[in-house]
């Protein structure tokens, strides 16, 4: 009897143990795969949440592998200035207002822009630059402002935008916390898609303060922060 039950116990926790190991090198090599293919390994910490959905996850004992096209062609444009922004960010890079919620405010602006017609360069760069010079992840009410003066600094050497496309990046980033509705559809889209991302703090974003473009995608801002929570 003793013989048989250690035996019925050997068989059954070799296979469990290959199957860890095996999930656990797939997820290794796909995590550097992932990065090299993107180009972003400078970022490697933070690349695997930084494009909603995300590129590779576990979700409970599974392993899951989604890419979205649209958005790694918007970070590859996005590398360098992304690399610059992370040198002085003063916060956890996991945090509230972190790579991952810039990452998911582009992925939802680059929807609500291509539904809208707004101006992609500029929404692009309010995701990845309105929190990044925050000092805290509670009250900074002039964060906003500091982002403007940052994005004046990096005009003409890291992209290049027009003195209008920067009056509308200026204005959506000064005014970003203020709850306001613009008839600019870029500006709108910009806060738009930053309001999407309430779901990562547990709160409802509210179609009051969002296009109608916005408002169809509410649902699924809360299912990219099921399977993307920060
Ligand atoms: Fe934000």
């Amino acid at each position: 009897m003793r013989s048989l039950r250690l035996s019925k116990r050997g068989i059954g926790f070799i296979p469990k143990t290959l199957i860890t190991w095996i999930t656990f090198v797939l997820l290794i090599w796909m995590t550097q795969k992932a990065s090299r293919n993107m180009n972003l390994s400078v970022i490697r910490g933070a690349v695997v949440h930084l494009t909603p959905p995300s590129l590779l996850m576990v979700v409970g004992r599974r392993l899951v592998v989604i890419t979205d096209i649209d958005n790694e062609l918007v970070l590859l444009g996005m590398k360098h200035i992304l690399k610059k922004v992370l040198e002085d960010f003063p916060l956890d890079v996991h945090g509230v207002h972190g790579p991952k919620h810039w990452g998911r405010v582009c992925n939802y602006g680059m929807r609500i822009a291509e539904a809208r017609g707004a101006d992609k360069e500029v929404v692009k760069l309010f995701a990845f630059l309105h929190d990044s010079k925050r000092v805290n992840e509670h009250k900074d009410p002039n964060h906003g402002n500091r982002a403007c003066q940052f994005a004046e600094s990096l005009n003409g050497i890291y992209f290049d935008l027009t003195d209008y496309q920067m009056y509308q990046l200026r204005y959506a980033m000064a005014k970003h916390s203020g709850g306001l509705i613009s008839s600019d559809p870029t500006i709108q889209t910009c806060w738009d898609a930053d309001r999407l991302d309430l779901w990562r703090v547990y709160k409802e974003p509210n179609p009051l303060f969002l296009s109608k473009e916005a408002s169809a995608l509410i649902g699924y801002a809360r299912r990219i922060n099921l399977i993307d929570a920060h």
